[in-house]
Order: C-alpha cells, then structure tokens, then sequence
C-alpha cells in the first residue's frame, strides 16, 4: 500500500537551482492520499480538547480546513501580511528563500484556547515560528504542531521543540 509519502513529487531545481522542491499538489489531488494525510495527521488530536486548528497560508489552509472540518472545531487563517481585512497582530520571519510576514486577526483566538498549528512542510521552521508567536501573543495555548513533510538537514523540528512544542510530521525528505 502506498504511504503519503509515495504521494509526494519532488520537482527538481524549484524555485532555484539546487533546491530539490517536494510537492504536495500530487498528494492533495489524489483522493486516497489527501485523505490518508489528513486522517493521519489528526489521528494524535482526536478525542484531545482542542478549541481551533490555526493553518498557514497557503499550503496549511487547505489541510488545517479539512482538519478542522473532520475535527468539527473552528478554522482560523494566519496570512501573509495585508489579507485579513481587521485589525491585526503581525510577525516578521526569515522563509527559506527570502524575509515576509504572517498576520493574525486580533480576535481570532481567545486567551486560554487549545489551538492546533497546521502546515503542509518543515523546512526551518520560521513560518511555524512566527504562528507560535502569534497564538501565544493572542493567549492561545498550541496542543500541537502538525506537519506533512520535515526537512530534518534544515533544523525546523528542533526549533519548534526548543519552542516547547509538541510537533508531529508524516514523513521526512533527506536532501535540500
Ligand atoms: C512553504 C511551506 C511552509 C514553509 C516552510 O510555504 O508551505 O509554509 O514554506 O518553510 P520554513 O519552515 O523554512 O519557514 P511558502 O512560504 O513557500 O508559501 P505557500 O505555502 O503560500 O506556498
Ligand atoms: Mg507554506
């Protein structure tokens, strides 16, 4: 039986030379696979008391929305800055290939919510940062961070667990 990692493509040179791309478009367009990754990925969570399932534009919109629609738990967005449309809390992070900043709603999340952290891949763990800092400056409290894909060689697993976080990923792509 294939696994969800047999799903993934690896596109090679994307965005750049050198970078070996692993893409989840592939995963996400097969139907055993998309549901295969998200049943596994909330398979840790269930029956656990969680209030919301935050996802990281824009790869983690489309399984945090299938997360939380499977979970029967509210969805809310982290977006990349001068989306939301209220008023905001903003973070700057360093991605792999350049600098950006996620912004939350301000209202979004309530102090002392349970919230789970969703993204498609962990690369180092900037964008998975920033969102930390953005629920914990709301006053939420992260259950968990859960992830498809880690790319161990850069780091992002070990930033988030020096975060003190719990993190949970799939499966893992040696190689840049
Ligand atoms: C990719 C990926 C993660 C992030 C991981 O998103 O979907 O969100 O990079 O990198 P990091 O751990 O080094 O921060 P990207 O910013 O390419 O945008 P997208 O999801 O909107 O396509
Ligand atoms: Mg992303």
């Amino acid at each position: 039986m294939k696994s969800v990692k047999d799903y993934i493509r690896t596109i090679v040179d994307f965005p750049h030379e050198g970078i070996l791309f692993r893409d989840v478009t592939t995963l996400f367009a097969d139907p055993r696979g998309f549901r295969m990754a998200v049943d596994q990925m909330l398979h840790p969570y269930a029956g656990m008391q969680i209030d919301k399932v935050v996802g990281l534009e824009a790869r983690g919109f489309i399984l945090g929305g299938a997360i939380a629609h499977q979970l029967t738990l509210g969805f809310v967005p982290i977006r990349k800055k001068g989306k939301l449309p209220g008023a905001t809390l903003s973070e700057s992070y360093t991605l792999e290939y350049g600098e950006a900043v996620m912004e939350v709603h301000d209202d979004a999340i309530q102090p002392g919510e349970k919230v789970l952290l969703v993204d498609d891949l962990l690369a180092t763990g900037g964008t998975a940062e920033a969102g930390i800092k953005l629920i914990e400056r709301l006053g939420g409290e992260i259950v968990g961070c859960s992830f498809i894909v880690d790319l161990p060689e850069l780091g992002g697993r070990k930033k988030l667990e020096g975060l003190g976080m719990g993190v949970d990923v799939l499966c893992e792509f040696e190689g840049l």
